[in-house]
Order: C-alpha cells, then sequence, then structure tokens
C-alpha cells in the first residue's frame, strides 16, 4: 500500500486540517507504538519542515529518547529540566518563542530558536511529550498547540 503523504499548502490551520485525516490514516489499523510516533514524527516533519520533531517517553522517573525527525537529540531528561522535563513536571503545553530566554533551556541543537512541547496522558498520567523545535524565532502559536495537542491525543500509548 503507498503511504505518500499529500503535502497541504495554505494558512498553517489549512495545513493541520489536510493532515490530521492523513495521520489518522496512517494510525488506523496498527497497534504498534513505535511505528505509530516514527510515523506522526515523519508526517509533521514532512508537511511542516520543522528543525526537530519528536516523542520522549516517561520512563522510570526520567524523559527518554523515542522516535524523532531531524538532528540526533540528547537521550535523557530529568523531570523539570529543559522545556521537555518542564512540561511533563507541570503537565501541560509549553511554547518557547525565544529558547535563549528560556531558563535551563537544553540546547540539543544549537539552530534551535523556538520549540513547543506537549504532555502525552494516559489515564491521566503524563507517560511522554511531542517536542516540536524551529530555526525561527516565535513560530508556535496556540493553533500549533491545538492541533498538535489533537494529535498527540491520536496515538494510541
Ligand atoms: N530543547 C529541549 C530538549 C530536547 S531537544 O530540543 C530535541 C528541552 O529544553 O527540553
Amino acid at each position: 500500500m503507498a503511504e505518500d503523504l499529500e503535502i497541504a499548502k495554505g494558512t498553517k490551520e489549512e495545513q493541520y486540517q489536510a493532515l490530521i485525516p492523513q495521520i489518522e490514516g496512517l494510525l488506523t489499523g496498527e497497534t504498534d507504538l513505535v511505528a505509530n510516533m516514527a510515523n506522526v514524527s515523519a508526517a509533521l516533519k514532512e508537511q511542516f519542515g520543522w528543525l526537530w520533531v519528536g516523542f520522549y517517553l516517561v520512563k522510570e522517573n526520567e524523559l527518554v529518547l523515542g522516535p524523532f525527525q531531524g538532528p540526533v537529540a540528547c537521550t535523557r531528561i530529568k523531570k523539570g529540566r529543559g522545556v521537555c522535563g518542564t512540561s511533563w513536571a507541570e503537565a501541560k503545553t509549553l511554547i518557547v518563542p525565544d529558547v535563549e530566554k528560556f531558563p535551563g533551556h537544553i540546547a540539543c541543537s544549537s539552530m534551535s530558536r523556538s520549540e513547543i512541547v506537549v504532555p502525552v496522558f494516559k489515564n491521566h498520567e503524563v507517560v511522554a511529550v511531542l517536542d516540536v523545535d524551529s530555526e525561527a524565532l516565535g513560530l508556535f502559536d496556540e493553533t500549533d498547540q491545538r492541533y498538535l495537542e489533537q494529535i498527540a491525543r491520536l496515538v494510541n500509548f
């Protein structure tokens, strides 16, 4: 079966709206978590061309690097550390318009300028975070938050 992604043009909102049914299609009938996180990362990277997009998974009270697209990244992040560890500790989405102004930001890539991190919940507990980095300042806003939170909920953890 062909798995080509149809890249949408238009506003950010239109791009997410075209992408989400395709992500649902990729996830339908597949129960393997790694496969699904991998395809969600790839679909987001392909549509938006962000610097880095991927998952960190909560394992033994640390975040451990999961499937991602982009440059190599740090493998373990402690709770409360960096944007990812803070999103996990506070169980909420964090939008960071300028990573240099976020105290404790973990610079996996020196090219990263702005970031959004969305927690993923299972039984009201954070089990993972979805992290997106951009080379542009101030790239992420409430539209990204809304749609990335929706996409994170599509993955069956
Ligand atoms: N910048 C993140 C670390 C993960 S990388 O960006 C992929 C942070 O501060 O948590």
